[in-house]
């Protein structure tokens, strides 16, 4: 008998940067070695600090589903001295088990089915999905757009826009009068404007805004942060929301339902040495960003483009006139030399025509191979007349489907196609919006 799933679970891909490092996993565990640069997080040294020193009974059993209130006051505290936000630990905040389900579920809590979110291209690749199985469509703005013209691709159905600032792919930092002109804009009319700050401390001037500053009453605001990236936990999933507390009220139901709580024991040892950890990862975070300078000049002395962005450890790099798709190239340079990126295409529908390029776990000299390789596999490919034969309408219109970008279906077809090594007449149909910037 057929297996019948909700539409919205068949209709939504693979998470692309979890699947390619599932491949780089499998690749490890077979002996080989990867150069990877598609894992989302910077790899710190973090001593183990006394477990024992933790009352292991309690940690064996659930706790407060808001999160600990000892984790919490940690948290506070560290908004308020690191980015100026007052955040109320009783009333204004919520832990749970990783970011990625605490903006799952606030989506839960704003959205209806229909109703729109807004997101601003290269975006992390789930908030579409997860804007999806709530039923909601999203709405992309192009890559190329200032955030002081994001009021132009608001509808009367827009309930959320969802920013990710430092930003994952580019790592692109939003203006300070641009966070405050959009919180105002929702503010007035209703909309929850969600902020993603999970790279918060990886920036090396303070050019990084919380928006928390410019709504201190929280009114329509939702910050989300973990300790996943910042503190390079991302095992342990922990990850909090900063809000409103009529907003954190109803966060909480769906936080009682879905997870209960995040690992107490977990909590405890966090809570216990929060800023133990913080003397160890901040000038860490920090030192990941100077990194990423030095690996951008490697860039310009291999002639590779990326979009502009000076903070987290990502690259948003071009394919310039690389004759398949992103999905194409990132198979085949797994394929060929063993380095793995995450494909762009996964990051809206304007950003086929890049690749995501982490240099969080590998040493600057294995980076500036990998580059040299990329680069050569650029203009080897485009000089030696392969044709891909991908169907990708990025042009698809509103009434296509629940949000603006092509399927996944259409990509298999083309990895199939171009691995059996197969040259077939072009039927690309797919546009670049506009020049790097
Ligand atoms: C922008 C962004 N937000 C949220 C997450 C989820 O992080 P976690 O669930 O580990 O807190 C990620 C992970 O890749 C991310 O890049």
């Amino acid at each position: 008998m057929k297996h019948l799933f909700n539409p919205a679970v068949e209709e939504i891909p693979q998470a692309m940067s979890i699947r390619f490092n599932q491949m780089v996993y499998e690749r490890k565990r077979a002996g080989q070695d990867v150069i990877v640069l598609s894992l989302g997080e910077a790899f710190f040294d973090i001593p183990m600090f006394d477990f024992k020193a933790l009352d292991f009974v309690k940690g064996y059993h659930y706790s407060e589903s808001q999160g600990i209130p000892e984790l919490r006051e940690r948290i506070a505290n560290f908004y308020h001295r690191q980015y100026g936000v007052p955040v109320n630990s009783k009333s204004e905040i919520l832990i749970s088990a990783g970011s990625k389900p605490l903006i799952f579920m606030s989506m839960l809590c704003v959205l209806q089915p229909g109703e729109e979110v807004v997101v601003h291209e290269p975006c992390w690749l789930s908030y579409p999905e997860q804007a999806r199985l709530c039923g909601a469509r999203t709405r992309f703005i192009p890559y190329d757009v200032d955030i002081q013209d994001f009021l132009k691709f608001i509808t009367p159905r827009t309930r959320m826009v969802v920013l990710n600032n430092p930003n994952n792919p580019a790592g692109r930092i939003y203006p300070a009068e641009g966070i405050r002109q959009l919180t105002e804009l929702c503010a007035d009319r209703g909309i929850y404007l969600m902020v993603d700050e999970a790279y918060s401390d990886f920036v090396l001037d303070d050019a990084f805004q919380s928006v928390g500053k410019f709504s201190p009453g929280k009114e329509f605001i939702i910050i989300i942060n973990s300790l996943s990236k910042n503190m390079g936990i991302s095992g342990w999933r922990i990850g909090y929301t900063i809000g409103h507390p009529e907003f954190i009220q109803a966060l909480l139901k769906v936080n009682q339902h879905v997870i209960t709580c995040a690992s107490t024991i977990l909590l405890m040892y966090c809570a216990k040495y929060f800023d133990e950890i913080l003397s160890y990862t901040l000038p860490q975070a920090r030192a990941v960003v100077e990194k990423r300078a030095r690996v951008a000049e490697m860039m310009k002395g291999v002639g590779l483009e990326c979009l502009s962005g000076g903070s987290t450890f990502y690259f948003f790099v071009s394919l310039g006139d690389y004759p398949g798709t992103s999905f194409d190239f990132a198979t085949d340079l797994l394929g060929r030399y063993g380095i793995s990126v995450v494909p762009g295409f996964a990051y809206g529908k304007s950003t086929d025509r890049f690749i995501r390029v982490s240099i969080g776990t590998e040493s600057e000299e294995r980076i500036l191979y990998a580059l040299k390789k990329i680069k050569g596999m650029i203009v080897e490919t485009k000089a030696s007349g392969a044709v891909f034969t991908t169907e990708q309408n990025q042009e698809a219109d509103d009434s296509s489907g629940p949000d603006e970008r092509q399927g996944q279906a259409e990509i298999e077809t083309t990895l199939k196609e171009t691995t059996a090594g197969k040259k077939q007449k072009s039927k690309r149909t797919e546009k670049v919006r506009a020049p790097l910037p």
